[in-house]
């Protein structure tokens, strides 16, 4: 076994590792290390026993991403039994034939610290949580070629280094597909997390109209036409994701006359909407997150309150509002309350149906909150 370098802390942390969270902030050590990023370090409690492994990184708030609360042994064989491991779960639930658009591997849930890959047919999308595990995972590349049986893999994207000659490819989501674009996308891709949810809503939408508000390239309003939606409207301030929504409903041979697609501020639509006195059955606004920090706090809580407010006063009476925060700063009881008083503000009553978080292929530990990021809630607004 080799002889780590030590990382001492400062910071009494033992139980938390030992229940399992994978961080290791900077401020939590007693000193720092001289070692490069992505070198194997023992971090050691302040009497000095060894109390987990993880990997170091000189930059950023996180010092230390725990691998093992054990000394690590091989690392290659470890990284590739994990990748391993992440994929047969998600291919145990998962039905290829209908949906080959998953997450693979979501970082810390998968014991795989700092790495999300993000798998779009053959093609394999990472990102790199910070220089450590850049420098730690160098082979990914190889080691997910390696890992990725049964699957076949032709190529992997780094979502940070992607360049614009990648081209469009086809995927499917529950039978319903979507062009993706890896080389210019937004997010590598598909927002993967809200698979289950955009079920759920196409489960309520026949039948209904349905407001997608911070549409993208139309995720659940193609999940609401193709579940029998009478009319869908899709609002996005991105003109091209837009123009990729309306190819979407091409693609799956969806009616473009009972669709429309709004290039608009969501904000700002919803205000028209309502002075025009307008209703849909269903609304749904996931917007981007209005709180990447906790300093960001204030103003994202005032930003979700105006956005439920405005949303639930387009609902039809007995219809339902559907909203989400991708913001793990902003807690469920936070998010839940912001949705109620949004809606008695409107002068209207949310009952909760359901509340849920991402897919099953983005994990959740319990002992890690800041991996809990992805709230959605459905509701009955009177
Ligand atoms: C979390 S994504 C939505 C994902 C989508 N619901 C799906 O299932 O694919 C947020 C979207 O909000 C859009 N957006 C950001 N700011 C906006 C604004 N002020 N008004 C409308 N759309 C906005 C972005 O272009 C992005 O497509």
């Amino acid at each position: 076994m080799p002889a780590y370098p030590k990382v001492t802390l400062r910071k009494n942390l033992g139980r938390a590792l030992r229940q399992g969270h994978p961080w290791i902030f900077r401020d939590a050590l007693a000193e720092s290390s001289a070692v490069p990023s992505g070198t194997v370090v023992a971090v050691a409690g302040r009497e000095g026993r060894p109390l987990a492994h993880g990997y170091w990184d000189c930059t950023g708030p996180i010092a230390v991403r725990v691998l093992d609360l054990q000394p690590v042994g091989e690392l290659r064989a470890l990284v590739c039994a994990r990748l391993r491991l992440a994929l047969a779960k998600r291919l145990a639930h998962l039905d290829r034939k209908q949906t080959n658009a998953f997450r693979w591997v979501h970082g810390e849930a998968d014991r795989l610290p700092g790495i999300h890959v993000d798998l779009y047919d053959c093609v394999a999308v990472v990102r790199f949580d910070g220089a450590g595990a850049r420098a730690f995972y160098r082979d990914l590349d190889g080691m997910l070629a390696e890992c990725s049986a049964p699957l076949f893999l032709s190529q992997v994207v780094d979502r940070e280094q992607r360049g614009g000659n990648l081209g469009e490819i086809e995927v499917r989501e529950n039978r319903i597909g979507f062009m993706v674009d890896l080389g210019h996308g937004q997010k590598g891709g598909l927002f993967l997390d809200q698979r289950e949810n955009r079920q759920a809503v196409a489960g309520r939408a026949a039948g209904r109209s349905v407001l997608n508000l911070y549409g993208y390239t139309g995720g659940f309003s193609l999940y609401a036409a193709a579940a029998g939606a009478s009319h869908t409207d899709t609002v996005d301030i991105a003109r091209p994701a837009l123009a990729t929504a309306r190819r979407n409903f091409q693609l799956n041979g969806l009616a473009l006359k009972d669709a429309g697609f709004h290039a608009a501020d969501a904000l700002t639509f919803l205000e028209q909407a309502a002075r025009r006195t307008r209703h849909w059955d269903i609304v749904i606004a996931d917007p981007p997150s209005f709180a990447p920090s906790r300093r960001a706090l204030p103003g994202a809580r005032r930003a979700y309150f105006r956005l439920h407010r405005l949303a639930a006063a387009v609902v039809a009476p007995g219809g339902l509002l559907c909203a989400a925060s991708c913001s793990s700063h902003f807690s469920r009881d936070e998010f839940l309350a912001s949705v109620e008083r949004g809606a008695a503000a409107a002068g209207r009553r949310f009952r909760l149906e359901s509340m849920t978080g991402a897919g099953f292929d983005h994990p959740v530990l319990p002992a890690f909150p800041e991996g809990d990021y992805l709230k959605f809630a459905i509701g009955r607004v009177d």
